[in-house]
């Protein structure tokens, strides 16, 4: 392993106009957390000394969720290589500390995995690696996506844009992933030469690959699974990403030890977590900060979020546990219940029709049917 301190940065200027949104896109959420921060866990493992996030002005949200990332404004969006130059000053510390390796991703990726962005780092820090490497994909539909070329070595010659490739070139399968590791420096310097006589009249980051191999400094490549690059730039895209990120999630419960019934049609959040042996009828929907306990039976049609389930609980049909419900172990809760801020004892029961709010109630106590406990008194709320 090298001693070379590693920094991030995650582009998320663009406009994302295609979202037709209020909301930036990359704070659009994806199993319940916005895309933004799946980009910096899917970092983590990789222990960067320093990430900054390229936003543009007036998207302080961003720079919120993103937080303890620094932010860095770049004023216009001009292009990716642009892009990263924006986030020169902010690194600007680190980079005067010695060597260190710069990684640069996108905000609106949220499928790109640790695994994967270690096997790129690795494929960066091996003796007599080359100075910058890219990642590549080799999706079903190259569609509009840049295309990679090789030399004869098996390196990076140019990474042409799908807008100024001819026909041959758009034959090519290699597609670039948008994610870049290479020494910071070097490519700082490589950035700051690239120009943008180009059909988008954008300064592309890609163009790196070009000036590079020019000088005798091709870079590496390394491939990935078309589907964790799959990137968002409309409704439909998010849904697909989410569809994605939701096998996932389900295939992750699973082998964690719970049984669902019918996967498809549960939902799970990012977070979401679920002790051994729970089953899950279908229909399942868990929102943000659910954390079960085990032997847990959530039938059919409960809708779940920043609640608290305790062991051996049985659950629903058609419950749902708001933020703060807190569900004892053994509890019972059935149909039409719905629990928020409140606590429900050990081995408690509330089993029809029953709103339970600001409420806590005993160990082995007996919600009658149809029974409502509130704060709000008509007037006020208390
Ligand atoms: C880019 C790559 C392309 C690759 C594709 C993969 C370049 C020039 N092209 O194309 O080779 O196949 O990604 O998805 O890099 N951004 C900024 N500021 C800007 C422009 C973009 O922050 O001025 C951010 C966007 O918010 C986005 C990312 O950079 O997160 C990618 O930009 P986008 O315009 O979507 O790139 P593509 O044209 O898709
Ligand atoms: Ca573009």
């Amino acid at each position: 392993m090298s001693d070379r301190k590693l920094a991030v940065v995650v582009l998320a200027a663009g406009k994302g106009s295609r979202m037709k949104s209020d909301l930036p896109k990359v704070l659009h959420p994806v199993a319940g957390r916005p895309m933004l921060s799946h980009v910096l866990s899917a970092v983590d493992p990789l222990a960067p000394a320093l990430t900054a996030v390229v936003v543009a002005p007036g998207m302080e949200a961003v720079a919120a969720a993103a937080a303890p990332s620094r932010c860095a404004v770049q004023s216009e969006a001009l292009g990716t290589g642009h892009a990263v130059a924006a986030a020169r000053e902010t690194l600007q510390a680190l980079l005067q500390k010695g060597k260190s390796d710069l990684l640069v991703l996108f905000g609106d990726c949220p499928l790109l995995t640790g695994d994967t962005l270690q096997r790129l780092a690795a494929a960066r820090a091996a003796p007599g690696a080359p100075e910058i490497v890219g990642l590549a994909f080799r999706p079903a539909d190259p569609a509009a996506y840049g295309r990679v070329i090789l030399d004869e070595a098996g390196r990076i010659e140019k990474i042409v844009e799908f807008a100024d490739a001819d026909s041959a070139q758009r034959q090519i399968d290699l597609c670039n992933a948008g994610v870049v590791i290479g020494d910071a420096q070097g490519l700082f310097d490589l950035i700051d030469r690239i120009g943008s006589h180009n059909a988008q009249g954008e300064y592309y980051l890609t163009d790196v690959f070009e000036l590079a191999h020019r000088e005798g400094r091709p870079a590496g490549v390394v491939e990935c699974p078309a589907e964790e690059v799959l990137g968002v730039n409309s409704r439909a895209d998010l849904a697909l990403v989410e569809s994605v990120m939701q096998q996932r999630l389900r295939a992750r419960a699973m082998a964690a030890g719970a049984t669902l019934i019918d996967p498809q049609s549960v939902w799970f959040s990012a977070d979401t977590e679920l002790g051994r042996d729970v089953t899950v009828q279908p229909s399942v929907f868990f929102g943000p900060g659910v954390t079960v306990g085990d032997r847990v039976e959530i039938r059919s049609f409960c809708h779940l979020e920043g609640a608290k389930v305790g062991d051996d609980v049985v659950l629903g049909p058609f419950a749902r546990l708001r933020p703060g419900a807190d569900i004892g172990p053994a509890a019972r809760v059935g149909n039409f219940v719905e629990i928020k801020n409140a606590e429900l004892g050990e081995g408690a029961k509330a089993n029809h029709l029953t709103y339970l709010g600001d409420a806590s109630v005993g160990a082995g106590a007996n919600v009658g049917a149809g029974t409502i406990t509130c704060n709000y008194d008509g007037y006020l709320k208390h």
